[in-house]
């Protein structure tokens, strides 16, 4: 018999991909292997760190309020970590929104708002208006409602019979354009098709979510900010939730705190997550305006939210988000992601030229290039082939399918992440 139980590895398969590599410690962008290598870490573990591997503000916050309080159920109970996140993001977030409500991770974040704008509508007698709209090339998470809003892919398509139906409309796919013109002289005609659905049919339709101008695992596509403002717009013109998944685009991987800040737009509902404990602990939060909540407060008991997860709330995710929201406020927390916006600038222009290149694009902290392939998508078989030219340079790059993305922790320094475009670079010369 063997002596542990094999760990299955998600988003991975056990027949074609290498076996995982044992991480014995981190630190700033650095993953220490139990082999002596050290990878620069170049996508901040899915997204999720942003000062660094074990830094050392948010590990205290952690060890401290671990002795203190590590958890307690939030339903009939508070605690001061949690009420101090409450303040904390007020001072961040857009302002209309007056509510949060905690979850576990960026999927469940998405399952609240969903469900919240749902039975908002219900809680008012009008349980027909729950429809959703949801964007081409969007994720929004892997448990089953995130997956239906999620466009299809291949993380969904075994699933088709668990997903509810949705709405699906054009996203701002300029490099692909769905309506076949071009950025320089379009008027951001993709989303006349959201405007036809809203005029026949926002009586039915509870909220349009978004991943505001940047769809991650879609592809990395980023959307102008006046596809976000329309968006917002005809929400507002025709009474239905606008809501923001901000998973990925949260805590300044847009250059602004939030990309809803980028666009001066306010949405609805706001989901936040992977960044908001800077990468230390697991949580959800979504955020909404007073006006959505208001439907709850009822003398009514159905008209409660009957939603909550055990660790709904958790104090030591609560003080690593804490710590976090201090480090942007003590540190030169936006001048790094500006400094880290300016090599993307300078490298990917010098990439551009590269004719297996068809797209470069970025946005912030993030950058982005989409190669020409005979058969893009995720399941590229360009993919598996680009990850392990990176990673046997002691390079952590995830391509999505054909498109490469850099995705630092905002401590990155400029050496480190110019040899993260050399590894491209040679990528580029050699492999293509
Ligand atoms: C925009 C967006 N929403 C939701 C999720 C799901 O988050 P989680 O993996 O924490 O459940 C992700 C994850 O990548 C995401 O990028």
């Amino acid at each position: 018999m063997n002596s542990a139980l094999r760990i299955w590895h998600p988003f991975s398969n056990s027949v074609l991909d290498p076996p995982p590599l044992r991480v014995t410690k981190a630190e700033g962008v650095f993953l220490h292997t139990a082999d002596g290598r050290k990878i620069i870490d170049s996508i901040s573990s899915w997204w999720v760190n942003l000062h660094g591997h074990a830094n050392l503000r948010i590990a205290s916050a952690i060890a401290e309020q671990a002795r203190k309080l590590e958890h307690v159920i939030l339903a009939g109970f508070t605690q001061d970590a949690a009420e101090e996140l409450a303040v904390r993001l007020r001072k961040w977030v857009p302002q209309n929104l007056t509510h949060m409500f905690f979850s576990d991770d960026g999927s469940t974040a998405v399952e609240v708002a969903l469900k919240l704008a749902a039975q908002h509508f219900q809680n008012l007698s009008r349980p027909e208006k729950r429809e959703i709209v949801a964007l081409e090339h969007a994720y929004h998470g892997d448990t089953a409602g995130a997956m239906s809003v999620s466009d299809d892919s291949p993380f969904t398509l075994p699933f088709q019979s668990m997903r509810y139906p949705v709405h699906r409309v054009h996203s701002a796919y300029c490099y692909r354009c769905p309506v076949g013109l071009k950025r320089e002289t379009c008027h951001i005609e993709c989303v006349q098709q959201l405007e036809q659905l809203l005029a026949e049919r926002a009586g039915q339709i509870a909220a349009v979510i978004v991943e505001p101008l940047l769809q991650g695992a879609g592809g990395m596509v980023m959307h102008p900010v006046e596809f976000l403002q329309k968006v917002r717009a005809l929400c507002t013109h025709h009474d239905v939730f606008l809501i923001a998944d901000e998973v990925l685009t949260g805590f300044g991987r847009t250059g602004k705190m939030f990309a809803c800040d980028v666009a001066s737009v306010e949405p609805d509902l706001m989901c936040v997550s992977k960044g908001l404990t800077g990468g230390f602990m697991t949580m959800g939060v979504t955020l909404c305006s007073d006006r959505v909540e208001s439907a709850y407060r009822s003398e009514n008991r159905m008209h409660s939210f009957y939603h909550g997860h055990s660790y709904t709330g958790n104090a030591l995710a609560c003080a690593a988000a804490n710590a976090n929201l201090q480090i942007f406020e003590d540190e030169p927390v936006f001048d790094r992601i500006r400094s880290i916006a300016k090599i993307h600038g300078e490298r990917l222009a010098q990439i551009r030229d590269f004719h297996q290149v068809g797209d470069t694009r970025q946005i912030g902290s993030i950058g982005a290039l989409e190669l020409r392939v005979e058969d893009p998508g995720y399941l590229s078989s360009l993919r598996p082939k680009l990850y392990n030219f990176f990673l046997e340079r002691d390079v952590l790059l995830r391509p999505l399918g054909n498109v490469v993305y850099v995705l630092p922790s905002y401590v990155i320094d400029p050496e480190q992440l110019h040899r993260v475009y050399d590894v491209i670079t040679e990528m580029l010369e050699t492999v293509l």
